[in-house]
């Protein structure tokens, strides 16, 4: 099924995760095994079924957003065909809501795959809701760096410490951990 669904992803030009990208996504899932994953932005149901995939295993939770309705109604059809639970999936965008009133347990794994330039406030908006820990990926951090400047500022400002995952051609993913003792 996932097959099925990058190509149907490629030919109709959907910007789903790469392979090399999805390959760390899922190593950084089982060695977290996180119970409370959240996901900005969900597109068609890709990455989001990589992750169930993955983290069906154990007892857990994901919460996917989408905030474009075209995208999200696909995002559903493909929810109920690859017959999926566990899972609430929102269209609607996170900066606009209030976290608290959806979220009654801490997050232990964010995974951000949006708009770059937004990276630190997606982070920022959800940083009382991460448990100490937490893991937050973000892809594309190296081939659109300029968009996700602000991110890279407030990481180095706040000597906080983060590692690229290579990912070629010319990107990367981000990972950096949640220390409250920061
Ligand atoms: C980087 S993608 C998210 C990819 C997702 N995390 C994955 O790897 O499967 C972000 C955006 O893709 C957008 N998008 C762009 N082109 C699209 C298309 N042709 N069909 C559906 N969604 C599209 C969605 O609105 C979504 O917000």
């Amino acid at each position: 099924m996932l097959k099925t669904l990058r190509l149907k992803a490629l030919n109709d030009n959907v910007p789903i995760i790469k392979p090399e990208a999805e390959q760390i996504l899922i190593k950084e899932l089982q060695s977290k095994r996180p119970k409370n994953v959240v996901e900005i932005w969900t597109a068609i149901w890709y990455s989001s079924l990589i992750i169930w995939n993955t983290i069906s295993e154990w007892n857990w939770h994901l919460t996917t957003f989408e905030v474009s309705y075209p995208s999200y109604m696909q995002a559903i059809q493909n929810f109920y065909t690859f017959k999926q639970f566990n899972i609430t999936a929102y269209n609607i965008d996170p900066l606009l809501i209030k976290l608290e009133k959806i979220f009654t347990e801490k997050i232990d794994f964010l995974f951000i795959d949006a708009v770059m330039k937004l990276y630190l406030d997606f982070y920022l908006k959800f940083q009382d809701l991460l448990e100490n820990n937490c893991t937050v990926l973000a892809d594309n951090v190296v081939k659109f760096k300029s968009k996700s400047e602000l991110l890279y500022k407030f990481l180095n400002e706040n000597q906080i410490e983060y590692q690229i995952f290579e990912v070629p051609p010319n990107d990367g993913m981000m990972k950096w951990e949640i220390n409250k003792n920061w």
